[in-house]
């Protein structure tokens, strides 16, 4: 069955070959796109939907969050914005709030959030584990994320346990619990922080992974130059995310590479980092993502739009590198660009993963912030 989208204002598409289109309409067919230009040429389909003049864009690809995770940690977001700084430690309450839960409940938990993400236009979520740091829980974390996120990333050394031996930990991340999770998993990631890991015991976690198969993310450059973003790119993963704290060597380092810098505002409002320098990464030459980092303790919304608004009201980003951050370039964050199950782009024999927006124009996603512009949604072709 074909469906012919029609009387779309404002066509973003990132490729080449449309670019932006006026006027637009395109054809959906088994989940892909089958055809894309003006709607005053478009062929006939089994179906039509006439989006009268709205703008519609490739649905955000969201490639940060702790999606499977519980607990409530808004008495410590109140004291951080009275003043109290943000630690690495919190990381702990979330643990134990998401040890305590049994399967179901955080199945239920994730399918919220995951449901909230997509009535914001998301189709394509990364899901890490981090919350477990036991085999057991990781395992379990992983498993579930598998089953609600498109990508799922381990991240057993996200803190070293409260009373647990560091070395023994590390054996325990690099060992049982990465053969554990690794079956269910696409990424090993290590949170590079004073207060979490040094730079040589994440190089440990790092190489570990991708022995056992993975691609490698980076927690780096947060609360400090913790070296994280010099490893990410010596190492070659896949993306570096935060870099609150980038000296301009590291800025250097992320333009001569392909490693993505992942920007994540709600997080920087939420803890009261300094936001990254994004317009000097952008400068450069370095290519940056923008994901929403969903998760109770330092981000807990799943607005990729908010995400969006504040990079362009705050970062200084123009709105088409804003949109083109949270899309395509979450996808290279995920290693999904360019690529046989691509996403973030709307091509035609890509996916089929489009967001209607009541605006005739992206552009109100950062002039009217906050309003909530999702008009529809579509993930392979199927209205959410
Ligand atoms: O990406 N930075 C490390 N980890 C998570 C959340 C930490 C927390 O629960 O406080 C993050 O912000």
């Amino acid at each position: 069955m074909s469906v012919l989208l029609t009387d779309i204002g404002e066509l973003t598409t990132h490729t080449d070959e449309h670019g932006t289109v006026h006027d637009a309409a395109l054809v959906i067919e088994h989940g892909r796109i089958a055809w894309i230009g003006s709607a005053a040429k478009a062929p006939t389909a089994d179906a039509r939907e006439d989006l009268g003049g709205r703008a519609v864009l490739p649905g955000w690809v969201d490639s940060h969050t702790h999606l499977v995770s519980m607990g409530d940690r808004a008495e410590e977001f109140i004291d951080r914005m009275a003043g109290r700084p943000y630690e690495a430690g919190g990381i702990m309450r979330t643990v134990e709030a998401t040890r305590a839960a049994t399967d179901d409940e955080l199945r239920a938990r994730a399918g919220w959030l995951r449901d909230e993400a997509y009535r914001g236009g998301t189709t394509t979520i990364e899901a890490k584990t981090g919350y477990g740091l036991d085999v057991e829980t990781e395992e379990r974390l992983a498993r579930i994320s598998a089953e609600h996120a498109g990508v799922v990333t381990y991240l057993g050394a996200h803190v070293v346990p409260a009373g647990t031996d560091r070395r023994d930990y590390l054996d325990l991340v690099t060992g049982p619990m990465l053969t554990a999770v690794a079956p269910h998993a696409d990424y090993v990631d290590v949170f590079c922080e004073q207060g979490a890991f040094g730079v040589e015991e994440s190089r440990e976690v790092l190489e570990a992974g991708r022995a056992a198969g993975l691609g490698l993310k980076v927690h780096g450059n947060q609360l400090g130059e913790s070296g994280g973003v010099q490893l990410a790119v010596e190492l070659g993963a896949t993306s570096v995310d935060h870099c609150n704290h980038l000296a301009p060597a590291d800025v250097d380092a992320l333009a001569g590479s392909t490693t993505v810098a992942t920007l994540l505002p709600a997080c920087d409002l939420s803890t009261r980092q300094p936001f990254p320098p994004a317009r000097a990464l952008l400068d450069a030459g370095a290519t940056v993502a923008i994901a929403s980092n969903c998760n109770p303790g330092s981000s807990f919304t799943t607005s990729m739009a908010f995400c969006v608004a504040t990079a362009v009201l705050q970062q200084h980003l123009t709105l088409e590198e804003a949109l083109w951050a949270a899309t395509v370039g979450g996808a290279k964050a995920l290693g999904r660009d360019g690529t046989d199950d691509a996403v973030g782009r709307i091509a035609v024999g890509g996916r089929a993963d489009l967001h209607a927006l009541d605006a005739p124009t992206a552009r109100h996603l950062a002039y009217r912030p906050g309003t909530p512009l999702t008009h529809k949604v579509w993930k392979d072709g199927q209205p959410r």
